[in-house]
């Protein structure tokens, strides 16, 4: 089937909170690179004609000043870019956003304080135009001993409560984080930075996630080691080989190999070009073999 047939059904589903979503998803953060916001509506709108119902975001994707760390003139907000390109949303959207650190320049990677993460999560609302917000993480920055997640989580959770929010998740975190957060209020989702390359010492937490339910959401899972700067042309040999007995690209194995890791792992590729949106989500009809994954480490 050629490639821009594929649809993200392809990949299959996961219930995230109360709402199915297709595995295959679009993250949103490269969006705010782009200068060219017309072309970023374009891909926006492609995500969904292609049957992208799970959209990541978060308060803080904006150029400039966001963690992209690019970008001139005034700020570009991933959020106010969904909701020019998606609004009225269709029924079967989620949208996921997180909230947590703080990109100020004097003030680098602080964590927000509980007041402050209201404020942010207020601001996504009227950012998006919704009246909730499906799906909340709460981003972390792992300090070792000085980073619990207790008492911002119990912050978001108050917010569920009132209604603001129907489910929350955490990013960044190991399984201490998740066990404290999960004594406050359940947890939907988990979003780390994994991929065949990186921090494979979240195999475990992976592993975790799956047995409580949890959906396991990588980042990264094509930039891989390139983070945010994003993804370079070389691979190793496994990865092409496996490729181009797939007829596809080292791109879509890496995506697709993440897909394999568990049925509660869901895709959140990132990307502004309308050919590699096409390319990702018909990563989600790749079926690696054991051989394959074998090859793959
Ligand atoms: N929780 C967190 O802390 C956190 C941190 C970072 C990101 N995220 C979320 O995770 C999402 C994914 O992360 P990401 O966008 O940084 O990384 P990614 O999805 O792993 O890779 C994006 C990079 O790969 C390129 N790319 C994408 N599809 C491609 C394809 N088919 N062929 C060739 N190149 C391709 C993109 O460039 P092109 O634009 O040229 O395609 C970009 O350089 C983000 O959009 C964001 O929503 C979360």
């Amino acid at each position: 089937m050629p490639v821009e047939e594929i649809t993200a059904s392809a990949a299959g589903n996961w219930l995230l909170g109360d709402r199915t979503v297709h595995r295959m998803g679009f993250g949103s953060m490269r969006l705010t690179a782009d200068p060219d916001r017309a072309r970023a509506i374009r891909v926006l709108r492609r995500a969904v004609d292609l049957g992208v119902n799970h959209i990541d975001t978060a308060a803080f994707y904006v150029s400039p000043g966001g963690p992209l760390g690019v970008g001139t003139g005034s700020p570009r907000y991933a959020t106010e870019l969904i909701r020019e390109a998606l609004a009225p949303y269709p029924d079967d959207l989620v949208i996921t956003t997180k909230v947590g650190p703080s990109f100020d320049e004097a003030t680098q990677h602080r964590e927000l304080t509980q007041a402050e993460l209201r404020r942010e999560v207020e601001e996504n609302l009227r950012r998006l135009g919704r009246d909730h917000l499906d799906v909340v993480n709460l981003r972390i920055v792992r300090r070792p001993g000085k980073d619990s997640v207790a008492e911002r989580f119990a912050a978001l959770a108050e917010l569920r409560d009132a209604g603001l929010i129907r489910h929350l998740g955490l990013s960044n975190v190991r399984v201490d984080h998740l066990d404290e957060a999960r004594d406050i209020a359940p947890v939907v989702c988990v979003q780390n930075a994994y991929a065949l390359d990186v921090n494979r010492w979240a195999d475990e937490l992976l592993r975790v996630c799956g047995e409580r339910g949890i959906a396991f959401v990588p980042f990264f899972a094509i930039a891989g080691p390139g983070r945010e700067s994003g993804a370079g042309g070389e691979h190793d040999d496994a990865v092409r080989a496996v490729a181009h007995a797939h007829g596809a690209t080292a791109h879509q194995i890496r995506l697709a190999w993440t897909l394999h890791q568990g049925p509660h792992v869901l895709a959140i590729p990132g990307t502004g070009n309308p050919e590699h949106l096409a390319q990702n989500v018909a990563a989600g009809a790749i079926r690696l073999t054991p051989e394959d994954l074998a090859r793959l480490g």
